[in-house]
């Protein structure tokens, strides 16, 4: 079973793609337990069409979350335009601390994926809280990352999305670290194929995408709710993907004290292993300047 805490529309969103991807039984927790029920109802009503034979459900009662095998913490505040994750750190702090308590008593063996954001510090507050092993809690960020600079790397080359790979690491906010020098189509590294001026320009664009949907639209959505639930399949299918999720290392990239993107082999324990990659002298420095930035968030977290 499949909890997801939140059931505003990227929580919605999620619980449905689940459901159409017959990864499980779902249910849905919001304080507006009306707002659970109905969406848990309604989309009962789509199950036959998607050919979906689970249950969902939804409720006010973290009780309800008992036995899962996955919990999704989405709630939070969003962010508006102009504003950064790191903005909305302490009020976002308060409510995770609570969260990850109840699941830790509810479902002491789940997996926890934190997509509140700033997703690398409630990462690190949940890890803390919930008292759960490393492994079996991560965030969900660089994933979201990397499927942007994959995007941006595609449409500059008018290739295929599926033939071209690449990784994001670091804080999942302005600091993040797009490693070209590990982004390739089809084996071939970008650097053969784009001028530097071309690559920085998808950095940049890969760094602000968040903000510019959130200008346009007001939130991100689409592209959240898609990696959420990928990130879902990996672990329920046991899939051992390689993706970009925060989590706490244990020294490996030179962090131990708190949480951020690092590539790991994610399946049914969680964060399985962590990838150390050798990276370039400019993504080096950049990673330092990534993990700089979360330790400072940190120091001004209020207790
Ligand atoms: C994003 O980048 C919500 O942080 C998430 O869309």
């Amino acid at each position: 079973m499949i909890t997801i805490v939140g059931a505003g529309i990227v929580g919605s969103e999620v619980a449905y793609s689940i459901l159409q991807d017959t990864l499980g039984d779902v249910v849905l927790i919001d304080l507006q337990a009306d707002l659970a029920r109905g969406e848990a109802l309604d989309m009962m009503q789509a199950a036959p069409a998607i050919e979906f034979d689970g249950t969902v459900r939804g409720s006010g009662d973290f009780k309800e979350m008992e036995g899962s095998e996955l919990v999704i913490v989405m709630v939070g505040q969003a962010r508006k335009p102009n504003m950064t994750r790191i903005d909305l750190m302490n009020v976002n702090a308060k409510i995770i601390r609570s969260i990850v308590k109840e699941a830790a008593h509810y479902a002491p063996d789940c997996k926890l994926m934190i997509v509140t954001n700033p997703v690398d510090i409630m990462t690190y507050i949940a890890r803390k809280e919930s008292g759960l092993p490393k492994n079996r809690v991560f965030g969900m960020g660089n994933i979201l990352d990397t499927m942007r600079f994959r995007t941006y790397i595609a449409q500059e080359l008018g290739v295929s999305r599926e033939d071209t790979q690449a990784l994001v690491i670091g804080e999942h906010g302005d600091s993040m670290v797009p490693l070209t020098e590990y982004a390739c189509v089809s084996g071939i590294p970008i650097a053969n194929l784009l001028s530097k001026e071309k690559i920085d320009n998808i950095i940049h664009r890969t760094i602000t995408s968040g903000a510019n949907v959130i200008k346009l639209k007001g939130a991100t959505i689409y592209a959240p709710a898609a990696v959420i639930a990928l990130t879902a399949d990996a672990v329920i299918k046991d899939r051992k993907r390689v993706m970009s999720v925060s989590t706490c290392p244990s020294g490996e990239y030179g962090c131990s004290d708190f949480s951020i993107g690092v590539p790991a082999v994610i399946g049914k324990d969680g964060v399985e292993r962590i990838v150390e990659l050798k990276l370039s002298a400019e993504s080096q420095q950049r990673l330092e300047k990534s993990q700089n930035a979360i330790r400072q968030a940190i120091a001004q977290l209020q207790p």
